[in-house]
């Protein structure tokens, strides 16, 4: 069988690049109220400017336009289309998507949306968030919602964006909204996410047959040092890929992290073959050591494993401003070790990409990790390069440029960057004349 050719696209999310937090009706979310706790935020900023997108999509087309990626990544901000999480759509809030999918369609670029990167309607974070089945229903409307105005004219459907970070930063180390430390409910958040995911893929193939339904996750290969326990390689092995691996194609959880306790009866049936592709956000590989007081990357947080016996993370240099071991071949390990464990499902890179002050690093970074994926005996469709822009990155705030593109935040002024020429140039060659 002829292997696809791999396509190219740039991926954002709602969050990190629109600002606009009240405008046309869009209801507070859980990072708004988050960033605005004192010492959430590594440079106590927050993402109520952000890079304007939502004033400002025309400015990011041209970018996209002049990058020329096949299909452009983006996330659906779940409060602006219900204000409060549930009930009435607010029209106004779904106008703004509208306009990003003409946009990209008149341009020939494929939208590939994501329905939830993170920023849950505080109302429903207040009523529990994920530790609450609620939330899995709840998101099952909003996804319907969005499919019913855009479905005409999109098809391929990302549900939820790395559902670990959600569950374990955010229920167990507590370093994401709502910044709990409460680990047996992050297990029951985890269960939550994969049948909220698996509930509103069933019911956007209902509301358009023929849609394409994935899930987005960071997986990463995980290497044992010397005085590594090989039994914490196995819980955070199990944490960061088993989980979802396994549910998804055996319809099981990892023996070794026990059950959530709001499992029921039928929910892993339901979980179980429910993606027609996985998107794989690679961006480091993970090492595991003795416990050390040697600092660790950005979220590489020993709280977010629960279960495990005592280790540390021990990245390796070159590393990038995230703290993050630079290594293509751990793409290729991770997109071996997925294929293996999840047969016969279409993978994607959604994210990769790299967090650097000099941009020559990230060309680095971006040429040596797509070399190895273009070589590698895995069958890849999408290539997504982490950022289209500098944005707000999450708990780090505005300290790390991951963007193709700079952005001035005074005047909100977009500047490609030689990355960004570099990432045209591959992605015309590899087209041929
Ligand atoms: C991923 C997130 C994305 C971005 C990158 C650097 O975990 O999905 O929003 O912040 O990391």
């Amino acid at each position: 069988m002829k292997r696809p050719t791999l396509r190219y696209g740039v991926a954002t999310s709602a969050f990190q690049v629109e600002g606009a937090p009240e405008a046309d009706g869009r209801g507070p979310s859980t990072w708004d109220e988050f960033c605005a706790r004192p010492g959430a935020i590594r440079d106590g900023s927050d993402a109520r400017t952000a890079c304007d997108s939502y004033h400002r999509f025309d400015e990011d087309l041209l970018q996209l336009v002049d990058l020329g990626v096949d299909a452009y990544r983006f996330s659906i901000a779940w409060p602006r289309v219900q204000p409060t999480g549930r009930g009435l759509v607010n029209t106004r809030g779904l106008d703004y998507y509208d306009g990003v999918v003409d946009g990209l369609l008149l341009e020939g670029i494929e939208p590939f949306p994501t329905l939830f990167h993170w920023d849950l309607p505080l109302p429903l974070e207040e009523a529990g968030g994920w530790s609450a089945r609620d939330t899995a229903l709840r998101f099952v409307d909003y996804a319907v919602a969005v499919v019913d105005r855009l479905g005409d004219r999109v098809s391929t459907w990302a549900t939820l964006n790395e559902p670990w970070c959600t569950a374990l930063l955010g229920w167990a180390s507590g370093v994401f909204p709502p910044g709990r430390r409460e680990p047996a409910r992050a297990w029951d958040c985890a269960h939550h996410l994969l049948l909220g995911h698996a509930l509103g893929a069933a019911a956007v193939r209902a509301a358009r047959p023929g849609s394409e339904v994935g899930l987005v996750v960071n997986l990463t290969t995980v290497r044992r040092e010397q005085d590594g326990d090989p039994c914490a390689v196995d819980v955070v092995d199990a944490w960061q890929n088993r989980l979802w691996l396994d549910a998804l194609g055996k319809g099981s959880y990892p023996e070794v992290l026990g059950e959530p306790a709001a499992l029921r009866d039928g929910d892993l049936a339901t979980i179980r073959g429910s993606v027609d592709w996985l998107g794989i956000n690679y961006y480091t590989p993970f090492r595991i050591g003795a416990p050390s007081e040697e600092p660790a990357g950005v979220g590489q947080d020993v709280d977010a494993y629960p279960g495990a016996p005592p280790f540390s993370f021990r990245p390796r240099g070159p590393l990038t401003t995230m703290g993050w071991e630079v290594d293509p071949q751990g793409l290729v390990d991770t997109l071996q070790e997925t294929a293996a464990r999840l047969p016969g499902v279409p993978l994607r890179v959604t994210e990769n990409g790299g967090a650097f002050d000099d941009d020559a690093d990230r060309v680095g970074y971006l040429s040596s990790h797509l070399a190895a994926l273009e070589a590698c005996d895995v069958t890849v469709l999408d290539y997504f390069a982490w950022s289209l822009l500098d944005n707000f990155e999450w708990a780090e705030g505005w300290t790390q440029r991951f963007g193709l593109v700079a952005v001035d935040r005074t005047t909100l002024q977009r500047r490609p960057k030689p990355s960004f020429a570099w990432y045209a140039e591959h992605i015309a060659a590899q087209r041929g004349p």
